[in-house]
């Protein structure tokens, strides 16, 4: 087999859009800034609008002025060499011809920045218009549909040009430097993995805490709410990770494979238990961070019963986590950005020191942002001649302090170019995932469930606590 060509164009579609001008072009910039692009790679920007090369640059310059808070005159007259923009029409059979004309034969990565509604569309296009070559991959920014159904027809219109080894899905988490040191953290120490089960754990929480309400995004927000939009995917990736029997190697398959496992032992949700086993909350006006936030109804501007916050509790029916709850927990308008996971040990089995309320089960705490941090909690004796006083102490690992902190995007784009998947999510996962998350969404339904309102800047509505004080349990906020 021969060796697939160095990429040496990277074409944004929808290059006019937010995710391009937040987060896709801001990465590009800092990998071009530390010298991590190749010398030859043109960035092509195409969108449907009209606009010349200049108009383009002038506006990603701008957009770059706002966001790289290391912007430099040197870096950006390099940067800005390698950008193009050509316009794109996938509903005219020639809408192609000016981004055709751009790639020039070269080997490139696609990057959908879309609706998928339009990637079959654009998959079509581009093996029309020759772009399609071998050595050529495609990026896929989620959601990658809204349920199993409308996933697997995207995946299977992307799969008739695209075979899967270059079909890469995007979910930015697991970009996160944090996110790929829980594989470190699991399996580069011996010390947790003899504790990593239902002996010793008692239940691990996962949280997305964010105090940012929908705003603007409600268009797109309104049509899938928080569970399609954060738990089907983010949430999810991160429950596998955590949960994954120790694969045999770090490669792609190997990973993605033990994660697979995972998903299929996920315990299918039934109506009889949803109403014990999750919530939806959508956020009213109220506080967050000091400022007057309005609610999710003001911003839309309409009735909606889509949910701003879910809260749900996850079962996982193999050998290691039989019995162990997995909650997990996430919103918009919480009164704190946290993406955290713990895991609970079990209390003592015996306490030599007797009854008493200062002596806590241990508990593992990984921060992923915006603090970064794992931390274990230990029982320590504190100071002084008499009595046995006992303190929790954490034994921290701060990881802060290495760098700049990377927007994921960057890891993932690299990645890309190289060829390396073991970062970006296959076929299977994505539908195994769609297909648990079906059953949440057909609980619902089933049972009616509204979204209980909750001010903004409170942790959800009353029920997300009385999920885990059913079972004596407590979300753990300090
Ligand atoms: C996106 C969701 O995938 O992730 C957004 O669509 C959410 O609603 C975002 O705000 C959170 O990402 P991060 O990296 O800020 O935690």
């Amino acid at each position: 087999m021969t060796e697939p060509r160095p990429i040496e164009r990277l074409v944004i579609f929808g290059a006019t859009g937010d995710l391009a001008a937040r987060m896709l072009l801001p990465s590009l910039y800092h990998l071009d800034a530390d010298g991590l692009l190749l010398g030859p790679l043109r960035i092509i920007g195409s969108a449907r609008t009209q606009m010349t090369r200049e108009a383009y640059v002038e506006r990603v310059r701008k957009d770059l002025e706002v966001r790289a808070d290391d912007f430099d005159e040197a870096v950006w007259t390099r940067f800005a060499q390698r950008l193009d923009y050509c316009d794109s029409d996938v509903s005219r059979p020639d809408g192609l011809a000016g981004v055709a004309a751009a790639v020039g034969g070269a080997a490139a990565v696609y990057f959908l920045a879309l609706s998928p509604s339009l990637y079959g569309a654009v998959c079509r296009g581009l093996d029309a218009a020759g772009l399609a070559c071998d050595d050529c991959r495609i990026v896929l920014e989620k959601p990658l549909g809204k349920d199993l159904e409308t996933s697997r027809a995207i995946n299977a219109e992307v799969s008739r040009v695209f075979a899967e080894s270059r079909v890469f899905r995007i979910d930015h988490y697991l970009g996160k430097e944090t996110v790929q040191n829980l594989l470190a953290l699991r399996f580069a120490n011996t010390l947790f993995e003899p504790l990593w089960n239902n002996l010793a754990v008692d239940h691990v929480q996962i949280t997305v805490a964010e105090t940012e309400g929908v705003g603007d995004r409600w268009g797109y927000y309104d049509e899938y709410g928080a569970l399609r939009d954060m738990v089907q995917n983010h949430m999810l990736q991160l429950l596998s990770l955590v949960a994954m029997e120790p694969p045999a190697d770090s490669g792609a398959d190997s990973v993605r494979d033990e994660k697979v496992k995972v998903l299929k032992s996920l315990r299918p949700f039934t109506s009889a238990e949803a109403h014990q086993m999750s919530v939806r909350g959508q956020y009213r006006s109220g506080v967050v961070g000091g400022k007057a936030a309005p609610g999710y109804l003001e911003e839309k501007g309409s009735p909606s019963d889509t949910e701003t916050f879910v809260a749900l509790r996850a079962d996982i029916d193999n050998w290691r986590w039989a019995g162990v709850p997995f909650y997990l927990r996430t919103g918009k308008c919480l009164p704190e950005r946290r993406t955290q996971i713990v895991i609970q040990f079990k209390p003592l089995p015996h306490s030599i020191f007797g009854a008493r309320d200062d002596l806590m089960a241990n508990r593992l705490v990984i921060d992923l942002q915006p603090d970064e941090d794992i931390s274990l909690l230990l029982n320590n004796r504190g100071p002084g001649l008499t009595g046995t006083h006992l303190q929790a102490l954490p034994l921290s690992l701060s990881l802060a302090g290495n760098g700049r902190r990377r927007i994921a995007y960057e890891r993932l784009f690299l990645d890309a170019f190289a060829g390396n998947p073991a970062l970006f999510v296959r076929r299977d996962e994505v539908e195994l995932a769609w297909a648990w998350i079906d059953g949440v969404a057909k609980a619902w339904n089933e049972l009616g469930m509204a979204p209980r309102s909750y001010a903004a800047g409170s942790w959800g509505p009353p029920g997300a606590f009385a999920l885990l004080e059913r079972t004596g349990r407590e979300w753990l906020d300090e």
